[in-house]
């Protein structure tokens, strides 16, 4: 299965998850070193202050990308480095001197601790502070970005952060509010970046699930169209076609009044991109609940839908192992949505692996990459117009909540001495590269 010959090959990370060195270079306290922090938040107490230790081997790191014959690298910018960019630059030149595109994400979960002490995403100036952030980091590093992510997965965001309060800042709130003010610095930004880098493409990374109901069942699939709008739609319509989704705002009657929304947001918000940025891991099997539960789910549906586990093999998330799903997503976000260019920003599997004699022999996770790759080139065949395709992640890393238990990387990271050990996975998509086919 051969790939253009412009296909982007990439490999993603995020600041936070990457970086440590969080008190370098004026680094302001964002809301995950707060609720890292927090005893209990974090798996074994486990804090993103050394992670991959990226920010000081970031050449080492960008050498290593070449090794692989990356032709695209995603990172995020971290805003609570704003009051010194200089790191984002040198990334960006050494990325550029190997023939690597810089793909920038603005924000990727690491709100600046002082802004949510103002309100976060829950109040609305939280939206203009990003934009201004936003023209700032353009001006910087602009001239060199190849793409632009305005978000990365506002879902995580809102209904983890501010729902579930399984992500920072874990503060109870109104989620739909979160949603509204994380689309609006979405909306926002997009002219900024426009002019400030006018080469780029500017895009947003959205998680995109495939949500499939567990029967044929009337009951069952009106769990299923409940779930999609609150994983897809809520984000794809006002972003793609400038409204919420009728059904999403009817079934949220009771649980938000939506007074949140201003006259002109949702033309703001459906500003014109590029291309759209897609995440995807696993499809989502749900069916109705025989009478209201609490299965702890982030979705706000009032109980009335239960998340099955569907069977097959899984990943060490638990995450069932489904290409059909990504294959399914891009085929129906091009049906839906579409024509539209399309990136899928991240991919990728925790596995248990362990070096021996300098080699981790992680068989699982080049099966996942793999069949996913494969399951993408059948959504080409069909029609979509794909254009590049970032693993997550480069490194193993810090996996939020889970801490640092749960590998994703192509590479390894010994977080004791910070040595990288490509996985047979890296050097398998070297392979994969090399040849533009799987
Ligand atoms: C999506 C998120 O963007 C990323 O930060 C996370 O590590 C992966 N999913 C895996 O859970």
């Amino acid at each position: 299965m051969a790939f253009p010959s412009t296909f982007w090959w990439g490999a993603a990370t995020a600041a936070y998850q990457v970086e440590g060195a969080v008190a370098e270079d004026g680094r302001v306290p964002s809301i995950w070193d707060t609720f890292a922090a927090t005893p209990g938040a974090t798996v074994n107490g486990d804090t993103g202050a050394g992670a991959a230790d990226h920010y000081r081997r970031f050449a080492d790191d960008v050498d290593l990308m070449a090794s692989l014959g990356l032709t695209a690298y995603r990172f995020s910018v971290s805003w609570p480095r704003a009051a010194d960019l200089g790191f984002y630059d040198r990334l960006c030149d050494a990325l550029l001197a190997r023939g690597i595109k810089p793909v920038a994400t603005l924000y990727h979960f690491d709100l600046p601790q002082w802004v949510e002490d103002t309100g976060g995403w829950t109040h609305r100036d939280t939206a203009y502070r990003f934009a201004e952030h936003a023209a700032e980091v353009a001006k910087r590093i602009g001239d060199r970005v190849a793409m632009w992510n305005t978000l990365n997965e506002p879902w995580c965001s809102a209904f983890l952060g501010y729902g579930t309060g399984v992500h920072a800042p874990g503060r109870r709130a109104d989620p739909f509010a979160a949603v509204h003010h994380l689309l609006l610095a979405h909306g926002l930004a997009v002219p900024v970046l426009r002019s400030a880098s006018p080469g780029s493409i500017v895009s947003i990374a959205l998680n995109a699930g495939t949500v499939r109901a567990v029967t044929d069942a009337p009951a069952d699939l009106d769990a299923a169209r409940r779930i999609d709008g609150l994983l897809n739609r809520i984000f794809f319509d006002p972003v793609l076609r400038g409204a919420y989704p009728a059904d999403v705002l009817a079934d949220t009657e009771g649980v938000t009044d939506w007074a949140f929304v201003r006259p002109g947001d949702l033309a703001t918000i459906g500003a014109p991109l590029d291309a759209l940025c897609v995440n995807y891991y696993q499809p989502d099997l749900v069916g109705a609940a025989a009478s209201p539960v609490d299965d702890g789910s982030p979705y706000p549906t009032g109980g009335r839908v239960v998340h099955h586990q569907a069977p097959g093999p899984v990943t060490e998330m638990g995450w069932p192992i489904d290409p059909t799903g990504l294959r399914d997503m891009l085929l129906r976000v091009t049906a839906d949505y579409g024509p539209l260019p399309l990136y899928v920003t991240e991919n990728g599997a925790a596995f248990v692996d362990t070096v021996v004699a300098g080699r981790v022999h992680d068989v699982d996770r080049i099966d996942y990459l793999r069949t996913h790759l494969a399951a993408a080139h059948e959504a080409m065949a069909a029609g979509v117009d794909l254009r590049g395709y970032f693993a997550w992640s480069l490194l193993d890393n810090f996996e939020w909540a889970l801490g640092y238990g749960k590998r994703f990387g192509l590479v390894h990271v010994d977080y004791e001495t910070f040595t990288r050990t490509p996985k047979d996975s890296a050097l398998w998509y070297r392979d994969v590269i090399g040849r533009g086919a799987v």
